[in-house]
């Protein structure tokens, strides 16, 4: 349904214009009814690929295909929502004026009631007529994520959908994610919080200094993450054994394996730290 082909952007900076890659060679399927997590370290390129999917700005090499179209055509657009990372509103609007204008930027009429619809789902319907600048960080995040559901969209681009929530709306944001899979939506979100990998993706991507490391299905990358986190565990108590020295409540694999609560986690931790550039 999405797909990118060696897809490059690079952004001129400073005096000379030099070339600063943000995203390289990039090569990706996004499936149809699937949950894909982006997952990558601070600056990796989550966001710059996303913008790009999104049409907001255009690949400087490669290509994007949503539905056959380009990305860089308005059909491209159609039939998908976009969660943007720390969503803002303008001063002086409700709630319900804000959502209000962005149903009428849609190519398709949506009634009160869509409205509704898209406000409870996103558990706001009740803040509605508030300024939307006196909303919280969450109560701000779900009013946008009532927009990008606006017209009931195929496909879903979240940009860090759970940041800055509590652990009640984090809880609550999933099970929203969950009830779109159930619609059998295409769903593609970034994040940085690995145990939300296997509780919500079909499909995990990783992506360190722009370039794409992991692209595969939960069931596998668990199967590889287990015999990972093993391997990992054996080491730390054969030092343990044969120096005689670190304790292993001193090594650092062993507490790495503490901090994390899953192989999955330590596996894609240790994956994201080896390839990190920046
Ligand atoms: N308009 C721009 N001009 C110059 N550099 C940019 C621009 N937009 C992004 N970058 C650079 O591209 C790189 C990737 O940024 P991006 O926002 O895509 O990262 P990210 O993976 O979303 O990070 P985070 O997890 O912090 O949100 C960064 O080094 C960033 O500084
Ligand atoms: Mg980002």
């Amino acid at each position: 349904m999405i797909k990118l082909k060696n897809t490059t952007k690079y952004f001129r900076v400073g005096f000379f214009g030099i070339k600063k890659y943000a995203v390289y060679d990039l090569s990706l399927t996004i499936e149809e009814g699937k949950v894909t997590g982006f997952f990558g370290p601070n600056g990796a390129g989550k966001s710059t690929t996303i913008k790009m999917i999104v049409g907001l700005i255009h690949p400087s090499n490669g290509i994007i295909k949503i539905n056959g179209y380009d990305s860089t055509d308005y059909r491209a657009r159609l039939n998908l929502g976009y969660l943007p990372e720390n969503p803002s509103f303008p001063r002086g609007l409700k709630g319900i004026e804000i959502i209000n204008y962005y149903s009428k930027l849609l190519n398709k009429k949506i009634n009160k009631n869509e409205i509704y619809d898209a406000l409870k789902l996103a558990g706001i319907f009740y803040a509605k007529d508030i300024h939307a600048h006196k909303y919280s960080k969450g109560m701000t995040q779900r009013l946008a994520l009532a927009i990008s559901i606006l017209g009931d969209p195929e496909i879903l681009i979240f940009d860090e959908p759970l940041s800055g929530l509590d652990p009640i709306g984090r809880k609550e944001f999933k099970d929203i994610i969950f009830k779109l899979k159930e619609r059998k939506k295409t769903i593609f979100f970034s994040s940085h919080v690995l145990a939300d990998s296997k509780e919500l993706c079909d499909k995990i991507a990783i992506l360190t200094g722009g370039r794409l490391i992991k692209n595969e299905g939960i069931a596998a990358i668990e199967k590889e993450a287990e015999g990972y986190t093993e391997a990992k565990l054996n080491l730390s108590k054969n030092r343990e054994r044969t120096q005689g020295t670190a304790k292993p409540e001193q090594d650092k694999d062993y507490l790495l394996i503490a901090e994390y609560s899953t192989p999955l986690e330590i596996y894609l931790y240790d994956l994201m730290r080896k390839n990190k550039k920046n």
